[in-house]
């Protein structure tokens, strides 16, 4: 049997049932293809569920503020999701009279649809022939063809690309190409695949090679930096905080936080106290000042690790633009203030 049929044949048996499986809706497969490209399935799911029932259509999410689609976001990471596809939401409706891209080519116009999603919509919903590559299909490729070009080289994304689409089958494109995702997620595992039991073994390369925890091939991130976060936790006794938007471009931009100082190493009370950017805020108020976290909490993203202290501030006279301490749950928070705001029971 050939490759492309053992894992329909595989798929048809094992596929997870899943809300989106039972759909061919262009939006909803848009929809989740975005939440899964970050995500695993299990925690993507409720995610997926509350944007089908808050935006059913294409035309629900163009038409809601972004800041309601950021809070419905809030704890996925990699926030650009969310802005672009309510950004995309939105060009649908209005250059494209509400319909939604049919072709591939068309659908790369999208912003923030990318060779993958766009392969793995026009498949799904128009059985176009278009091979989806993400993380699963380079693993089961390197590994079935020992092929050992770094997936993350232009060498490597441009022949990976081009063996998927030869091994396409004829007809039921979507299926193959969910197929061998899933393989790849369940089956030929990053760790621990099960070789044993895999309909592919006879003709696995890696397999016979014992070369399986060597593949896939990456090159070497660039070095992770690290960055000093101080967020200063305002409270007033009449009950507000301060929040503010963040408008700088970036993985947070037009979420919001508390006031922030950056430094370039972890402040004690004292720095923090004397440092320019709190004294030219507080100007001369009085003002009490403590720590939440005795040991700063170290969010990692993927590129920066975050040590974060929380400081809490209070004071009669709030030196900008305040908000009643209930309302900060309105708010699209990056999860790391999100937690905070349920540990401090605001
Ligand atoms: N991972 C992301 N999208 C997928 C899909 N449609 N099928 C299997 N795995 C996936
Ligand atoms: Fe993957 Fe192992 Fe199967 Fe080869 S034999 S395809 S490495 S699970």
């Amino acid at each position: 049997m050939i490759f492309n049929k053992i894992l329909i044949d595989w798929f048809s048996v094992h596929k997870r049932e899943l809300p989106w499986r039972k759909t061919k809706n262009p939006y909803l497969i848009w929809l989740s293809e975005i939440i899964l490209q970050q995500t695993q399935i299990k925690q993507g799911l409720p995610y997926y569920e509350a944007f089908v029932s808050k935006f059913p259509t294409v035309n629900t999410l163009a038409n809601a503020e972004e800041s309601v689609v950021l809070k419905l976001w809030q704890g996925l990471g990699y926030y650009s999701r969310a802005r672009n596809l309510h950004f995309s939401a939105k060009y649908i409706l209005n250059e494209l009279q509400g319909e939604f891209p049919k072709t591939y080519k068309e659908l790369l116009n999208l912003k923030g649809v990318g060779d993958y999603t766009a392969s793995a919509i026009a498949s799904i919903c128009y059985n176009e022939a278009t091979a989806v590559v993400d993380g699963n299909v380079y693993r089961v490729l390197s590994r079935y063809f020992n092929i050992d070009t770094p997936i993350n080289s232009t060498k490597g994304i441009k022949e990976f690309k081009a063996l998927a689409q030869q091994l396409l089958p004829k007809t039921n494109i979507g299926d193959y190409n969910q197929a061998i995702m899933e393989f790849g997620a369940v089956q030929c595992k990053p760790a621990n695949p099960n070789c044993n039991e895999c309909p592919l073994q006879n003709s696995c390369k890696a397999f016979e090679l014992d070369k399986i925890n060597l593949l896939p091939v990456k090159l070497k991130k660039t070095k992770v930096s690290k960055k000093f976060f101080n967020f200063l936790v305002f409270l007033s006794n009449d009950g507000k905080t301060i929040i503010e938007q963040r408008t700088e471009k970036g993985i947070w931009k037009n979420l919001y936080q508390f006031p922030l100082i950056e430094s370039e190493k972890s402040l004690t009370i004292d720095e923090l106290k004397s440092h320019s950017e709190i004294k030219a805020l507080l100007n001369g108020n009085t003002y009490e000042l403590s720590l939440y976290n005795n040991n700063a909490i170290i969010h990692k993203l993927s590129h920066q690790h975050l040590h974060t202290k929380f400081w809490i501030i209070e004071t009669h006279k709030l030196p900008k633009e305040s908000i009643p301490k209930s309302k900060i749950r309105q708010y699209p928070v990056p999860i790391l203030i999100g937690n905070f705001i349920e540990q401090f029971n605001f």
